[in-house]
């Protein structure tokens, strides 16, 4: 189990928790009945809550209520991204960090659609023993990808059946601030070389300068203090490229949205608060047009 416990690998296990918390409210914006089993299965994990009845200060708490509703929209809304995507037409998904994201087991995918989930081989191996043990069956053509998104992947993908000839659909949910500047860079590059016209890309980025300003944020104390993860020495603290001004130099048509509006949209999430850690994210949403 060692990839998804040490360092990066447990972010997946921290945003599995809060999938599990959202499933378990009566207004949740999504159901993942897969998320519980991961945080249970890995010892780092087990003792985490997965339902807000086991967090004392219920949605006071600043990592299990606001940081949770966070993950729990985000998922939402790009579960919404990904179908609207693959109904237009985009029958290949690739997750990028795709951690213990079930959106294969979940969702309910257009007939002929593959997708590919790219993370480090520790983490995929975590999520193919647990989801094997639950006999848990897909709902579209699943290929897990191991590889490091920080070195050359693109042979990896290939090598899994990726075709660059049809429309993709892509997503990096919770990673680019992990990655240094120049795999972010690499990222952005190699989806717009192997994304044929009418393909659609979102990701999650943080606009801050700098992110240690945040170091005492409500947000990345609780995360700290409660279950030991320090996100600011995980994240690369390197200046962010311009990537949503790179995609559209190159041609895709970007938008760029606060979390804050969607809660709006959503009727559900967080809303800005003073000293805030999430003050600085934004989801992008990029399309690369037809001719
Ligand atoms: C916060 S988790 C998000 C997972 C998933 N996208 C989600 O939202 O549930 C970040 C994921 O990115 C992966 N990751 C971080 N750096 C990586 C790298 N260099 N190569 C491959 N995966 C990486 C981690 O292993 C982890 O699973």
């Amino acid at each position: 189990m060692g990839g998804v416990e040490g360092g990066v690998g447990l972010t997946a296990l921290l945003v599995a928790a809060a999938r599990a918390i959202e499933s378990h409210r009566p207004d949740s914006l999504v159901r993942d009945v897969y998320a519980e089993h991961f945080v249970r299965a890995a010892p780092a994990s087990a003792g985490w809550p997965v339902g807000m009845e086991q967090v004392p200060d219920g949605d006071a708490n600043p990592l299990w209520g606001r940081f949770a509703r966070y993950f729990g929209l985000r998922t939402r809304v790009f579960d919404d991204f990904l179908l609207r995507s693959a109904q237009a037409g985009a029958r290949q998904v690739v997750l990028l960090g795709a951690g213990l994201d079930s959106r294969a087991f979940r969702l309910d995918w257009p007939a002929g659609c593959v997708m590919f989930e790219i993370d480090r081989e520790g983490v995929l191996a975590f999520k193919h023993e647990v989801l094997g043990g639950l006999s848990a069956t897909a709902r579209t053509a699943r290929v897990p990808v191991p590889t490091d998104l920080r070195a050359d992947w693109v042979g990896a993908l290939a090598d899994a059946g990726f075709d660059a000839t049809v429309p993709s659909v892509w997503l990096a949910e919770g990673l680019l601030f992990y990655l240094p500047n120049a795999a972010e860079r690499y990222l952005i590059d190699t989806v717009d070389r192997l994304a044929a016209a009418g393909s659609a890309l979102a990701y999650e980025a943080k606009l801050e300068k700098d992110l240690l300003a945040y170091r005492d944020s409500p947000t990345y104390t609780a995360t700290r203090e409660q279950i030991g993860i320090d996100l600011l020495t995980l994240f690369s603290l390197e200046p962010r490229p311009d990537s949503a001004g790179d995609l559209a130099a190159k041609g895709w048509s970007t938008s760029v949205h606060t979390p804050f509006e969607f809660t709006r949209r959503y009727g559900r999430g967080p809303l800005p608060e003073p000293n805030d850690a999430l003050a600085g994210n934004r989801w992008v949403f990029a399309d690369k047009p037809r001719p």
